[in-house]
C-alpha cells in the first residue's frame, strides 16, 4: 500500500505527496534519521494518512493510525499487538530545517495504534507543517495551522465546510478540489462514513465502489470502516492540507439514532454506540477532552479565531429527545412543538447561549448537524416537515433564537450538512412571517458524493423554495461550502461537481452570497 498519489501541480498535493521524497528529507535531518527499530519489521504502517484538527492559539491537534493492512477485518490494520514507538515532528517550514517541537508518542492495540498529539507553546495563526516515523517508515507531512491569538485582529479567514461522504456513491474528488483552494480551516459536520454493508444504500445512478466488511455494529466493525475511508487519497490530501474540527451526525454509529434510541429496536445500541465513538476517536484529529467514557463522548465545543471568528461545534445526536411522531416527513404533529423536548439537551443549550453572550467573534459561527431553519414542503397551514431536523424541535429552535437576540449574539451563522443539496436561508424570528426580522443566516452544504451526481435542481427542491420564501438557493450537486471571512463580510460560494461517479471531476462555484457584517440577510452576488 502506497501513500497518497501526486494528481496535480498544486502546491498542497505536492506537500501530501511529500511521501515520495521522504527518504531525501530523513537524510537531511540527522536527529530524524535515526530509526529506532522494534522488534519484527513493520511494513509501511502510513497507509491511512495523517490529519491535524481543533487549532488553539498554542496548539494543534497532530494525528495518524499504523495500518499496514487497513482493510484487516478484525480492526486492528495487520499491526501486531504490541505498543510501537512513534515519532514526530513539527516544523515552520515543510523541508523540516526549522523544527520546533518533536517527540515519541506509543500507539497502543488497544487503541487501534492511533495516535493523537497536542504540541504546546507554539505561535498562534501561524503555519507548521508535521510527519510522523516508525523505524524507517517517514509518513507524508501534513500541513496546519494555529488560531489566531485571542484578541488579534485578522484580515481574513478563507475555510471550507462539508458533510455526507458515502464511500460507495461516488469518488471523494470534492476533498481533493477543497484542498485545492487552500483553505485554514475545515469544518466536517458529520457522516464522515456510513454504517452500511455494501450495496445496502444505493445511489440513483448505482455504486461506484464497495464497503468493506459488514454493517457497522462491533469495534472491529468500525475501525475497518474508518480505515477502509482513510485510504482515500484525496481525503488525506484534504487532512493534510488544512486543520479539520469535525463533529458526527448519525451515520458514524447508525442512520437516525436518538440519544440512547436506536433507529429501530435494538438491546445492544449503547454498546454499539460505545463501540461507534470509540472508533470515531481513535480515527479522528480530536483533543484528549473528547476521549469517550463509556457511552458518552464530549464533541460540542467551541474554537476562537481571534477577534474574527467563535466557532460553536453542536452535537445534536447525543442528547437529543427521540423524533417526534415517529419520525421522517410527518404532517399535524402536535409532538415537534412539545416545550420539553430539546435537540441540543439544556445544558448545551445553556453553554451555546453562555457562549454567544461572551464571544469575541465578530461572526458567531455555528457549525451543526441537521437544517435547522423551517423547511415546510405542503402548502397549507399545517405543513409538513422533518422530524429528524430542528423542525421537528420547534421549541427548542425558539429558545435558541431568543437566546441568541436577548444575549445580542453578533452575526450569527449556522452552518449544517445532512441534507446532501445545497441551500442558503435566512433566518427568521417568525418563519411564518416573511416580514418578521431577520435574525442571522444558514448555509447549507450539499454531500461530498452521497445521492450520486445528482442535478442542478429538482421539483422537490423547487417546491420547498416556493413554499419558503426565507430559502434563498437550492441545487441538488455534489460538492462544498467555501467561505472567505473577513471583518466587513462573510462570503460563501457554493462550489459544485458535475460528476462524482468518475473520478476527477472539475469544481465550479454555482452560487455566492454575501453576509455584511452588522446587517443579517443574504445577498447573492
Ligand atoms: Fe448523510
Amino acid at each position: 500500500m502506497s501513500g497518497p498519489t501526486l494528481s496535480g501541480p498544486t502546491r498542497r498535493s505536492l506537500i501530501v505527496g511529500g511521501l515520495a521524497a521522504a527518504g531525501a528529507v530523513v537524510v537531511s535531518v540527522p536527529s530524524w534519521a535515526t530509526p529506532t527499530v522494534g522488534r519484527g519489521r513493520l511494513p509501511y504502517p502510513f497507509t491511512l494518512g495523517v490529519a491535524s484538527g481543533d487549532p488553539a492559539p498554542d496548539s494543534v491537534v497532530l494525528w495518524t493510525r499504523l495500518a499496514p493492512e487497513p482493510l484487516a477485518e478484525d480492526g486492528l490494520g495487520g499491526m501486531p499487538s504490541r505498543v510501537v514507538p512513534v515519532h514526530w515532528q513539527l516544523a515552520e517550514d515543510e523541508r523540516f530545517r526549522r523544527v520546533v517541537r518533536q517527540g515519541t508518542v506509543t500507539a497502543r492495540p488497544e487503541a487501534a495504534h492511533s495516535v493523537h498529539v497536542e504540541p504546546q507553546g507554539l505561535q498562534p495563526g501561524r503555519e507548521y507543517f508535521y510527519r510522523f516515523r516508525v523505524g524507517d517508515h517517514v509518513s507524508p507531512t501534513g500541513r496546519t495551522v494555529t488560531a489566531p491569538a485571542p484578541h488579534a485582529q485578522v484580515a481574513a479567514l478563507t475555510m471550507a465546510f462539508v458533510s455526507c461522504a458515502q464511500y460507495e456513491h461516488g469518488y471523494f474528488t470534492a476533498y481533493r478540489r477543497l484542498a485545492e483552494d487552500e483553505p485554514d480551516l475545515i469544518l466536517h459536520l458529520g457522516d464522515y462514513l456510513y454504517e452500511y454493508a455494501k450495496d445496502t444504500y444505493v445511489a440513483p445512478g448505482g455504486n461506484v465502489r464497495d464497503h468493506a466488511g459488514p454493517e457497522t455494529v462491533t469495534l472491529a466493525n468500525y475501525r475497518q470502516r474508518h480505515a477502509q475511508y482513510k485510504t482515500d487519497a484525496d481525503l488525506q490530501t484534504a487532512h493534510a492540507t488544512a486543520p479539520f474540527v469535525v463533529v458526527f451526525d448519525d451515520h458514524e454509529v447508525e442512520n437516525n439514532w436518538a440519544d440512547e434510541v436506536p433507529e429501530q429496536p435494538d438491546p445492544n445500541f449503547l454498546a454499539r454506540r460505545a463501540a461507534a465513538f470509540q472508533a470515531y476517536y481513535e480515527n479522528m484529529p480530536l483533543r484528549r477532552s473528547s476521549i469517550p467514557r463509556g457511552i458518552d463522548m464530549q464533541i460540542y465545543r467551541r474554537i476562537g479565531w481571534g477577534r474574527l471568528a467563535t466557532f460553536h461545534m453542536l452535537d445534536t445526536r447525543q442528547y437529543r429527545a427521540d423524533q417526534a411522531c415517529g419520525d421522517g416527513w410527518r404532517r399535524d404533529c402536535a409532538e415537534r412543538l412539545d416545550p420539553t423536548r430539546s435537540i441540543t439537551g439544556a445544558e448545551q443549550e445553556a453553554w451555546l447561549l453562555d457562549g454567544l453572550a461572551r464571544s469575541r467573534g465578530t461572526w458567531n459561527i455555528i457549525g451543526q448537524q441537521v437544517f435547522f431553519s423551517q423547511r415546510d414542503r405542503l402548502a397549507g397551514p399545517q405543513g409538513e416537515h422533518s422530524m429528524d431536523a430542528w423542525d421537528g424541535y420547534v421549541a427548542s429552535r425558539e429558545r435558541i433564537l431568543r437566546g441568541w437576540t436577548r444575549v445580542g449574539a453578533r452575526n450569527p451563522v449556522v452552518l449544517t450538512g445532512d441534507v446532501h443539496t445545497h441551500w442558503a436561508s435566512e433566518i427568521k424570528a417568525d418563519f411564518d412571517d416573511p416580514d418578521s426580522a431577520t435574525l442571522g443566516v444558514e448555509l447549507v452544504t450539499t454531500s461530498i458524493t452521497s445521492g450520486g451526481d445528482g442535478s442542478d435542481t429538482t421539483s422537490s427542491g423547487e417546491k420547498i423554495k416556493a413554499l419558503n420564501p426565507h430559502i434563498k438557493f437550492f441545487n441538488n450537486q455534489r460538492g462544498y461550502v467555501r467561505a472567505r471571512i473577513t471583518p466587513e463580510e462573510l462570503r460563501a460560494d457554493f462550489r459544485v461537481l458535475p460528476y462524482v461517479t468518475r473520478p476527477d471531476a472539475p469544481v465550479t462555484t454555482r452560487a455566492s452570497f454575501v453576509v455584511e457584517e452588522g446587517r443579517p440577510g443574504l445577498h447573492a452576488v
